[in-house]
């Protein structure tokens, strides 16, 4: 074979969002195991070099960089956070290098050196909003993780929201990312007094399972104010468990459970490799595909 081509990864394996980091190392792992299984890259094997950012932004911009300069990788495939994102773009800009990013995303951004994977709002809050307002009415109430993408992903859906008629606003908090059942239920009151439709939650990583077992605690119905969200997915299911996460809902260009040929032969090979232990969810699959 000819030399190698390398290849970067930057997924968390450790801190508040390594439990889709995992699923996100997983599935690059596979495709570029799949891709050297057929003959390499134009006859060149595929190698990963992988470093763990810790879910924390500054690391991501340090990592970068050194598979930049250090390692002379042209290729990054990462970031889960979109702070994580805005940390690595101006790197990648600086040395034009390429970041491959497989995580739904807020759009309001362009660079000629990302190529975005993730479902953009038009691909994921529009049909939410639509669904939510139809099924259950439109007085939202809005819970975010404090940082970029929460802002702006519920400043989209309070827009979209806002269109349909009898709509409110009826709240809207940024907890931090390690923020506990005990903080969420302080809101669960708040909710209890406002009442709204239903709740769109921005809460991503380990605290997500905190924000749905406040909610399971506080004794709401799903059936009458169930939370939607972007941003929880099977991997954020399992940490929760099934009983807690059931009756809520998620709109995503991928699922588990989708039922093609397709899907039931990509779950098998994977089963194969690591058990029954994977989590395929909408980010694992862009980390794949990308
Ligand atoms: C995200 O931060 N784009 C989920």
């Amino acid at each position: 074979m000819n030399d190698p081509v390398r290849v970067g990864i930057l997924y968390s394996a450790t801190g508040t969002t390594s439990t889709i980091g995992q699923a996100h190392l997983q599935r690059a792992q596979l495709g570029i195991d799949e891709i050297n299984e057929t003959g390499g890259l134009l006859g060149r094997e595929l190698v990963a070099v992988r470093y763990d950012p810790a879910s924390t932004p500054a690391r991501y911009a340090a990592l970068a960089e050194q598979l930049i300069v250090r390692d002379g990788i042209n290729v990054i495939f990462g970031c889960y956070m979109s702070s994580s994102r805005k940390a690595v773009i101006p790197i990648v800009e600086k040395w034009n290098k390429l970041l491959f990013y497989p995580t739904l995303y807020e759009g309001f951004e362009f660079s000629g050196n990302v190529i975005y994977t993730g479902a953009a709002p038009n691909q994921n809050s529009v049909q939410l909003a639509d669904y939510m307002t139809s099924s259950f009415g439109a007085r939202v109430y809005l819970i975010g993780s404090d940082y970029i993408y929460p802002y702006e992903s519920n400043r989209i859906m309070g827009e979209l929201v806002m269109q349909h008629p009898g709509s409110d606003k009826l709240g809207e908090h940024y907890l931090p990312l390690d923020a506990t059942e005990r903080d969420y239920a302080a809101i669960m009151q708040d909710i209890r007094a406002r009442q709204p439709d239903f709740i769109f939650s921005t809460v991503v990583g380990d605290s997500t399972a905190s924000l749905y077992r406040a909610y399971a605690d506080a004794g709401f119905n799903p059936q009458t104010m169930p939370i939607a969200s972007l941003t929880t997915s099977e991997a954020e299911i399992a940490q929760m468990g099934a009983d807690v996460a059931a009756g809520h809902f998620t709109a995503a260009p991928y699922f588990q459970s989708i039922d093609s040929p397709a899907n039931a032969r990509c779950l098998a090979r994977l089963r194969q490799r690591l058990g029954d232990d994977c989590r395929p969810n909408l980010c694992w699959e862009a980390a794949y595909f990308q």
